[in-house]
Order: C-alpha cells, then sequence, then structure tokens
C-alpha cells in the first residue's frame, strides 16, 4: 500500500526532527512492505518568509489529499511580535487543527524505565510509575472564542476573550476519553473548574452522563487547580485525563515535564475520520536549532502514533516504539536526557541508531 503524508517540517528544530521521523518510516515501510509518498506543506515562520502569512492559501486542501500530517514545530523569536495574526505562526497550528476538525488531542506522558533517573520528583513517587493519557479538547473554549479589544470611559482598555462549550462539543471528547480509557486501565478523570466557571458545570454534566453509559470505566471528577497538584504529588492515580482546550494545553505540559524531558513525548490531533495531526509536543527550541543537538524521539513517537491512529498499522507502530526502547537501553542519549556513563549523540545519530534497530 502507499500512503500519503503531509510534512509539516516547520520552523527552529523542526525540519531536523521531522527529517528524522522520515528515516524512521523509511525503514519501517522497507521492513513491512508499505510506501509513503512525502509531501511538504509550509506554514509557521518559513510561511510568513515565504509568502507573507503562516497558513498559506491552500494549506488545509494540501493536508486533506494525505492520509496523515507529521508536524515538527512552528514559531521563534523572529516572528514573536506581530499584531497581525496572519504574521503569528501559531495562527497556523490553530487553523490547521480547525480546518481538519482535529478537536481530540492525545498526550500521552509515560515515565520510561530507561529514563527513570530524569523524573525530578521523589524516587518514592517516581517508583510507582507514570503512565496516563492526557485527552485535551483542541477545536474550542477560550482559543476559538471571540477576541475583543476596546477603550472604557474611565477603567482605560478592556479586552476579554469568551470561553464558549456545547454540549456536543463536550460528548465528543468525552466519548473519545471513555473509549480510549476502555482500552487502558478503565479510569477517566474529567477536569474542569465547576466550582467557579459555568462551562465546566455543563461540561460536568454532560461527563456524569456518559460515566453512567460506560459503566465499566471508573469517573473521578477533579477541580483543575487539584489536578495541577495531584499530578505532582501522586501521577500514578491517573490513567485517562479529559479536559478543555486551555486546562489541557497547561496540565499536559507539567505532565510531560514530570517524565523527565520534553523532547520525547509525542501527540496525535484526532478528528470523526482517521486523519490525525502528529506531532512532538515540544516547540521549535531555536536556541539549539540547526546545531544537530534536538532530541528527534518526540517526533519519531509521534510518527509512531501516525502508524497506529492513522494508518492501522498497530504492529508497525509497536516496533517504532520498540526500536526506541532499544536505543535508550544501549545508552545513546541526546543532550536534553544525557547522564554520565551515557552515550551522547546528536539528532541524526538518534534518529539513525533508531532505524537501525527496525
Ligand atoms: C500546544 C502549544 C500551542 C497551544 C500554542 C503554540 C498555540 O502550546 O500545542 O500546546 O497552546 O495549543
Ligand atoms: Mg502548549
Amino acid at each position: 500500500m502507499n500512503y500519503k503524508i503531509a510534512l509539516i517540517r516547520g520552523d527552529g528544530i523542526g525540519p531536523e526532527v521531522v527529517g528524522e521521523a522520515v528515516k524512521v518510516l523509511e525503514q519501517v515501510g522497507k521492513k513491512f512492505g508499505h510506501t509513503f509518498t512525502n509531501t511538504d506543506v509550509p506554514i509557521g515562520g518559513c510561511a510568513i518568509d515565504a509568502v507573507g502569512k503562516s497558513y498559506p492559501d491552500g494549506t488545509a486542501e494540501a493536508c486533506k489529499a494525505c492520509d496523515a500530517v507529521l508536524l515538527g514545530a512552528v514559531g521563534g523569536p523572529k516572528w514573536g511580535h506581530s499584531t497581525d495574526p496572519e504574521k503569528r505562526p501559531e495562527t497556523a497550528l490553530l487553523s490547521i487543527r480547525k480546518d481538519l476538525g482535529l478537536y481530540a488531542n492525545l498526550r500521552p506522558a509515560a515515565l520510561r524505565p530507561a529514563l527513570a533517573d530524569a523524573c525530578p520528583l521523589k524516587k518514592e513517587t517516581a517508583d510507582k510509575g507514570i503512565d496516563l493519557m492526557m485527552v485535551r479538547e483542541l477545536t474550542g473554549g477560550i482559543y476559538f472564542g471571540q477576541k475583543e479589544r476596546y477603550q472604557t470611559e474611565d477603567r482605560g482598555e478592556e479586552a476579554s476573550d469568551r470561553m464558549a462549550y456545547s454540549e456536543k462539543e463536550i460528548e465528543r471528547i468525552g466519548r473519545r476519553a471513555f473509549e480510549l480509557a476502555r482500552l487502558r486501565r478503565k479510569k477517566v478523570a474529567s477536569v474542569d473548574k465547576a466550582n467557579v466557571l459555568e462551562t465546566s458545570r455543563l461540561w460536568r454534566q454532560v461527563m456524569h452522563r456518559l460515566a453512567e453509559e460506560y459503566s465499566d470505566v471508573e469517573y473521578e471528577d477533579v477541580l483543575v487547580d487539584n489536578a495541577a497538584m495531584q499530578l505532582v504529588r501522586d501521577p500514578s492515580q491517573f490513567d485517562v485525563i479529559v479536559t478543555e482546550n486551555l486546562f489541557g494545553d497547561i496540565l499536559s505540559d507539567e505532565a510531560s515535564q514530570i517524565t523527565g524531558s520534553i523532547g520525547m513525548l509525542p501527540s496525535a490531533s484526532l478528528g470523526d475520520g482517521t486523519r490525525g495531526l502528529y506531532e512532538p509536543i515540544h516547540g521549535s527550541a531555536p536556541d539549539i536549532a540547526g546545531q544537530d543537538k534536538a532530541n528527534p524521539i518526540g517526533m519519531i513517537l509521534a510518527a509512531a502514533m501516525m502508524l497506529r491512529y492513522s494508518l492501522d498499522m498497530p504492529a508497525e507502530a509497536d516496533a517504532v516504539e520498540a526500536a526506541v526502547n532499544t536505543a535508550l537501553e544501549s545508552g545513546l542519549r541526546t543532550g536534553d536526557i544525557l547522564e554520565p556513563g551515557k552515550t551522547a549523540v546528536g539528532c541524526a545519530g538518534m534518529g539513525q541508531a533508531i532505524a537501525a534497530n527496525l
């Protein structure tokens, strides 16, 4: 079979890590008899430089013509200060999520045995293990509500961001979380701020309805401030965490940090069909761009998620994950996870080793 992949290499270390994922996919193709045809789709800062806007016309169509999208990272200080949305790299990211209908963002955070020492939590906490799946609503809430800025008579300038959620939006992300939990340890923690926000009260109402329907799944409500605390106090209590867009943005960075390195974690953004967008959760890291220092593992694991969720290739996905583990167990480390006694490699060296392990 031939599969069409849209490659959004992006900015900073994006092109380097995408390059390594492509190497690994080529190897997967050879081993399992698939071909991957790649199409470059430039968005973000590089697109601002090339055509004057971060989300060029035709981007969504180009991605829709493919089976899946791999994205490195977009943004950087060079494009950081524009007030014109077309000239902000982040606009491209939000637009592509919305235009492809990718409302479910899956961010798994797991502590790998080979990297247990990188966990910043107390040893007795880390020893209990971390293996959670953050399910973040990605196309609604305050990210996409009306934004306003206006002059008041007596309070100077004022700004507002509207946060709205419909039952339909809550139900579809909730279902995704419960379905995922059924394939894991059958626990869902729904994170909200129902003691203050009306959107959260509706969120909770819908989640409770689903909890009754999925009665085989253990369910709890957790207030977002408490969730932030529990993630560092005892992350082993969590299996699937489901939450709205902004809370999920914040909590997923926290969840990634407790597993050691943000460079290690992948994410999948999914809609109703099989097409998805796969990216590492790290940013473009302009400070180390172009120096062969980036950790490509988050990107390579994102490619593994693509094999699993969009291309229905569970054996291939398992093989990539195993190849990553083998590279780590053999002592190879990029700078971000380097410890005494381990072997330092660059981005390309790590990608090469993982591809070779296949
Ligand atoms: C993320 C990022 C984005 C977000 C930014 C870059 C717009 O932080 O994917 O988590 O807030 O969603
Ligand atoms: Mg974020």
